[in-house]
């Protein structure tokens, strides 16, 4: 008895000491941003939109509230996450997470998303200044989603000062490529 209460003791005592890569996020500042997505730094933060607008031929237009993070860990690439919610109930909605990475020695970028409702990507195209846009390269599905299937996104980021704009195109099964949402972000961090 005596030695397990003298084993928990000392386990409580070790101090526990997080190295900077095991911590769950870094945001610039704490380790260097990697040389080669320099070009893309002027993503990285925190970002939030109560005024997002979505439309697209097939639904009712709607309203909703988003907000993004992008932040790196020293690696040459961007993590991101985009959490957007109802505009009214506040209830979460379309969530997605991934990485962007640019090719070496190009202003080329690949953003590598999942999302909640089952769809896996890998978007290309471009960074210039302050806006990058990309598009559908490759894309998985799942078996049981739900129709319509998309085909294709493009997406264009811009900043101006401190706001992010964010505009998205959708393809589907059944509708060429549509404006679906378009929001700009303040940002937060
Ligand atoms: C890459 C991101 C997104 C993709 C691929 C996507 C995909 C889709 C698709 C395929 C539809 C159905 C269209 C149709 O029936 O023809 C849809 C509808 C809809 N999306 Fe998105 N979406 C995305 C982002 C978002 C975001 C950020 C929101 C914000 C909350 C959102 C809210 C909605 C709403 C409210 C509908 C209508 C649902 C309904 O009427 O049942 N979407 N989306």
């Amino acid at each position: 008895m005596l030695c397990c209460r003298a084993r928990v003791l000392s386990l409580h005592s070790v101090r526990v000491r997080t190295l900077p890569y095991e911590r769950k996020k870094m945001t610039s500042g704490e380790v260097p941003l990697h040389d080669l997505i320099k070009p893309l730094s002027w993503l990285l933060g925190k970002w939030r939109s109560e005024d997002g607008f979505g439309h697209y031929p097939t639904i009712k237009d709607f309203k909703y509230g988003e907000e993004l993070e992008f932040f790196h860990v020293g690696q040459p690439n961007i993590q991101f996450s985009f959490y957007a919610w109802h505009a009214e109930t506040k209830k979460p909605m379309h969530r997605e997470i991934g990485f962007i990475r640019i090719k070496p020695g190009t202003n080329q970028v690949a953003l590598i998303g999942a999302q909640n409702t089952g769809l896996a990507e890998v978007e290309e195209g471009h960074v210039e200044g302050q806006e990058m846009k990309t598009e559908t390269q490759t894309m998985a599905r799942l078996s049981f989603g739900t129709p319509p299937a998309v085909r294709k996104l493009s997406r264009v980021f811009k900043r101006n000062g401190d706001i992010l704009e964010q505009l998205l195109s959708m393809e589907t099964e059944n509708t060429p490529m549509t404006s679906h949402l378009k929001i700009s972000y303040q940002k937060v961090k």
